[in-house]
């Protein structure tokens, strides 16, 4: 067996995430959240790191031995590390901004190796300067099979996603439409992302220059991955509303989930208010993308929310009325 198929067949597809209902005050409208934070590395960057390694091992660009190098912080960078053991592999990240043990201990703790670069977009060319080959996933953004496995769940009227580099809506949208599914495809967008203003103008080289404050989720400028054509609603979420949201997820559930989840949870309970008020049912699906200890020191936290001038308390009213059972 060539190390090529052996590396294809430990980047095969993994056991399916479940689904977890949620309570909404809307007769005849049911919510689900895909809970991607039962991937083994526990977020939805899990699908994305396993595309990038089976598309660049399929296409010979990562043997047997080749460093592979990434650009980024956070769940990608241990979902990579996590794939790079897995295959024996040498694994260097460079993430932006000063070392925080928060950041650099998981991705450390999987072998692999944190440099950390300021001003924060020069860790693209720092990255690109290692040698090795460079997963890119903003530039590569391959698709992933979270679409596949989710329409096999279930038939939604929506679905509802964050968006960062794009793949999972487009994913999500391009199944959807080759299958002749009736399924709409819902991203959900925080404050200073490009998403929202670029797809209301039609515009793919928007650009805010802004970072957005929601891990994961939220670009400064329209990503070449994120598809127009396959997205049928974008819907603003505030910060606040975010965070809120994501709270009232994990009073709900337990988890500590990011604050993209809350994102993706309050857009989808706008879509179920609007069903409710038109005394329509239907099925929403929302990603819950990730849970992870370290979010109980940030958007769970009231001092974090104060300090970053977060006013959550109003949305977490709206949001017990809409998830009351
Ligand atoms: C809720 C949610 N949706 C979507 C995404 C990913 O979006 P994309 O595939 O555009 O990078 C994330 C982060 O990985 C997320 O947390």
């Amino acid at each position: 067996m060539t190390w090529t198929t052996y590396a294809l067949g430990l980047l095969g597809p993994e056991p399916p995430t479940p689904l977890i209902d949620f309570p909404v005050a809307a007769p005849g409208v049911r919510l689900l959240l895909k809970d991607e934070s039962r991937q083994p590395t526990r977020s939805l960057r899990h699908r994305h790191a396993r595309a990038l390694f089976r598309q660049a091992v399929a296409e010979g660009l990562i043997t047997e031995g080749t460093t592979v190098v990434e650009a980024t912080g956070g769940n990608a960078a241990v979902a990579q590390a996590w794939f790079a053991r897995r295959l024996g592999l040498p694994y260097v990240v460079v993430m932006p901004g000063e070392r925080t043990e928060a950041r650099a201990r998981p991705v450390e703790a999987l072998g692999g190796e944190c440099r950390f670069v300021t001003p924060p977009l020069a860790i693209y060319d720092a990255a690109r300067a290692l040698g090795g080959h460079f997963l890119d996933q903003f530039g590569r953004a391959a698709p992933h099979d979270l679409a596949a496995e989710l329409f096999g769940q279930v038939r939604p009227d929506w679905v509802v996603t964050g968006a960062g580099t794009g793949a999972t809506s487009a994913g999500l949208g391009a199944w959807a439409r080759e299958h002749g599914l009736p399924c709409r495809v819902a991203v959900a967008d925080p404050d200073n992302s490009a998403y929202f203003p670029g797809w209301t103008l039609d515009a793919a080289d928007y650009a805010t220059g802004m970072p957005s404050r929601i891990e994961g989720i939220g670009r400064p400028r329209v990503e070449p991955g994120f598809r127009f054509d396959l997205v049928d609603l974008v819907i603003p979420v505030p910060d606040a509303a975010s965070v809120a949201a994501a709270r009232r997820l994990r009073e709900v559930t337990g988890l500590p989930v990011g604050a993209s989840s809350g994102t993706a949870l309050w857009a989808a309970l706008e879509l179920v208010e609007r069903l409710r008020a038109r005394g329509e049912g239907g099925t929403v699906v929302s990603l819950i993308g990730d849970a992870a200890e370290r979010h109980l020191a940030t958007c769970h936290d009231d001092a974090w929310a104060v300090a970053k001038g977060l006013d959550v308390d109003p949305h977490l009213g709206t949001l017990r009325e809409r998830t009351a059972a």
